[in-house]
């Protein structure tokens, strides 16, 4: 792996900032009108984690999840994250998710007011032979795709397991910059496991001995057109948040980012997708043979990074303090939050891990205000109650305790 590219001097230009970046949707709108609320009136989970079996009704407030470590807090949050599209906010096998001890899987069934109106989804490994994928059932019919959840709903989360973002490596802020992407463009999944699977047969081929030439550069011409319309996807995204956090007038509880993207046809803000598409396709054709030496292809958006900045101190996130860190990781979730809101016209559901643990208590103050002002449904969970005092009447506090909820 290559080591992160240089930020540059402070105070440099990054590409998000540059005279010639242009967004292709055009300045958006803050309208008055708050986004339509997204929300679930009914959750339950059969074999999941250590549910064996749970029923919750629900309505439009936030849901408060307080109990002791290992009571089952984080993974009801993790069921919620499976009503879209992926493996959930641990990323773990659903072999893992199902139950110890459970004969047929996991499944999660959710009643949601959502974006199409409302709708029944049902989700699982439950039924399936190896328990490999899931499942999903929208209003009891069969979908073809996971994807199908975002017509419905749209889920953002932060957890713990986000707090090494900056410093860790490249590959888990590639991973969170793709889910910002999928949120407002849900073909990003799509093309981001189609690239990877023309860049697996690039690299098969260049192990072979004489590669067939036509076929090679057939791969290469796809790996061309998708891995542009990743970086576009992913630039377009970086635009629009960087726009709205400029329009935003922060009032110095969470801090600022700047993003930019670097690694991968960094200068492409200047250049015309066609003439993009054709400068990858040249730097996989001369690159084959040390692609080749390599066992793997050195260039393409497998290998961008997202660089992140502290905008008010102006210093890369990684060089900030722990608690700065977190700070900006909440700002930059609820700065997406509100971009999906404002670009769908639906708030997301958030689901917000341990989320007052760092906070003093006038930060908590404002970081439930600022929620609450996003207009979507919050799930936020700690060990101690009283930290969520100031939501008030505004949420259904429920404890949680060795895999039961009461209220
Ligand atoms: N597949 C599983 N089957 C049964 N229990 C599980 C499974 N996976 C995790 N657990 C249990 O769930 C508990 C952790 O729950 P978690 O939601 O992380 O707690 P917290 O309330 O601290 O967030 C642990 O006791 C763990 O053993
Ligand atoms: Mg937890």
């Amino acid at each position: 792996m290559a080591g992160r590219p240089d930020e540059g001097e402070p105070g440099a230009l990054s590409p998000c900032h540059g005279p010639a970046f242009v967004l292709p949707h055009g300045k958006i709108e803050l309208g008055p009108a708050m986004p339509h609320k997204v929300f679930l009136t009914r959750l339950k989970l059969t074999d999941f984690r250590n549910y064996a079996a749970l029923a919750l009704d629900l309505d439009a407030r936030h849901v408060v999840l307080t109990g002791e470590n290992g009571a089952g807090k984080t993974n009801l949050m993790e069921a919620i994250s499976f009503l879209s599209p992926g493996r959930g906010l641990r990323r773990a096998a659903y072999a893992d998710v199902a139950r110890v001890g459970a004969s047929d899987g996991f499944s999660v069934f959710a009643a949601v007011d959502g974006m199409e109106g409302p709708v029944e989804i049902g989700t699982g490994t439950a039924g399936t032979e190896e328990g490999q994928s899931r499942r999903l059932r929208l209003n009891g019919t069969p979908a073809r795709t996971v994807d199908e959840l975002t017509d419905h709903l749209r889920v953002l989360w932060l957890t713990p397991a986000m707090d090494g973002l900056f410093t860790g490596p490249s590959a888990d802020r590639r991973r969170f910059l793709d889910r910002l992407v999928l949120s407002l463009d849900p073909e990003h999944g799509r093309r981001a496991s189609e690239f990877d699977r023309a860049m697996r047969s690039r690299n098969r081929l260049l192990a072979e001995f004489r590669p067939d030439p036509a076929w090679l550069s057939a791969i290469e011409r796809e790996m061309a057109g998708l891995g542009v319309s990743m970086a576009l996807a992913r630039q377009e995204m970086l635009g629009l948040l960087t726009a709205l956090v400029e329009r935003s007038q922060s009032d110095g509880t969470f801090p600022s980012a700047s993003l930019s993207l670097a690694g991968f046809l960094d200068e492409f803000h200047v250049v015309p997708a066609y003439d993009l598409e054709e400068r990858y396709l040249a730097m996989l054709q001369e690159g084959r043979s040390r692609d080749a030496a390599a066992g793997r292809t050195l260039d393409g958006p497998h290998r961008s990074d997202l660089m992140i900045r502290h905008r008010e101190k102006d210093m890369e996130a990684e060089r900030c303090s722990t608690g700065e860190q977190k700070a900006l990781l909440v700002g930059l979730v609820l700065a997406h939050a509100r971009l999906v809101g404002d670009m769908t016209g639906h708030a997301p559901i958030l689901l917000l891990d341990e989320i007052a643990a760092h906070l003093d208590e006038g930060r908590r103050r404002a970081l439930f205000g600022l929620v609450d002002g996003l207009g979507g449904q919050a799930f936020m969970t700690g060990t101690d109650k009283s930290m969520f005092s100031a939501i008030g009447d505004r949420g259904l506090f429920l404890t949680v305790a060795n895999g039961r909820v009461s209220g």
